[in-house]
């Protein structure tokens, strides 16, 4: 599938099947995360059949219902989580799953995960078979995002289309996608959680742009 369609299909999914994940797909995930981490240096994990990080009888954790897997992000930078993070998102996606981005709504204590001193647990996205399959949201448009500084890019609005794709805190979309010197910039707008959000945009426009594959 055309990585503009995988992005346009992935929805974030807080209600989740009471199913398992396949052996064969944990496999290719795992495969796959241990890829991001060779070239990343992240220390990105995942676990499955553990829904602990959910499941505080006395808490509300959002919408979530049988997060049961999750990818536990765990590093030193938060860009670099963000960008190789949306790569697992979507190589999830085309695997079948469904996923959303989890800074708050999680249980901190009960979450399982291993690092050593030097990184910290940034955030963790869920995984699993969704009762649904998402739906679109709300977005700011290509003129509210795009500052065009000199030459156009021929696929610019392309771009700016995979960038305003990509999932924020919040829906937050606080960037801007600059055109200068026939290249693109993602600059952030700041605020919480905004070095996440950067590389999660700067991920679609690397793919839409050819610079990284999944
Ligand atoms: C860095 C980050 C943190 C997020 N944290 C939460 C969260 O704590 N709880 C939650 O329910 N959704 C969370 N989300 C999901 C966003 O609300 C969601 O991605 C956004 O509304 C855009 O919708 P979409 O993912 O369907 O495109 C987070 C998303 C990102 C990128």
């Amino acid at each position: 599938m055309q990585i503009l369609e995988l992005m346009k299909q992935r929805h974030s999914v807080r209600k989740y099947q009471d199913k398992q994940i396949e052996k064969e797909i944990q496999d290719k995930l795992n495969a796959y995360i241990l890829k991001c981490n060779q070239e990343s240096g992240l220390n990105i994990q995942a676990f499955y059949n553990e829904p602990n990080a959910f499941k505080n009888p006395n808490v509300t954790y959002g919408w979530f219902v049988n997060a049961n897997n999750y990818i536990a992000l765990i590093g030193k930078n938060e860009e670099t989580a963000g960008y190789y993070g949306e790569k697992i998102v979507l190589k999830a996606q085309e695997l079948g799953l469904n996923t959303c981005w989890v800074v708050l709504t999680y249980d901190k204590e009960k979450v399982q995960f291993n690092k050593n001193s030097d990184e910290k647990l940034i955030c963790v996205i869920t995984v699993g078979y969704g009762v649904y399959p998402g739906r679109e949201r709300p977005s700011k448009t290509i003129d509210d995002v795009l500052i065009v500084e000199d030459e156009k890019l021929d696929n610019l609005n392309q771009i700016v289309e995979a960038c305003l794709l990509a999932p924020t805190a919040r829906n937050l979309q606080r960037f801007k996608v600059v055109c200068k010197n026939n290249n693109i910039d993602i600059l952030s707008d700041g605020g919480e959680y905004a070095d996440i959000d950067l590389g999660i945009v700067k991920c679609h426009c690397d793919l839409i742009m050819g610079k990284t594959t999944l």
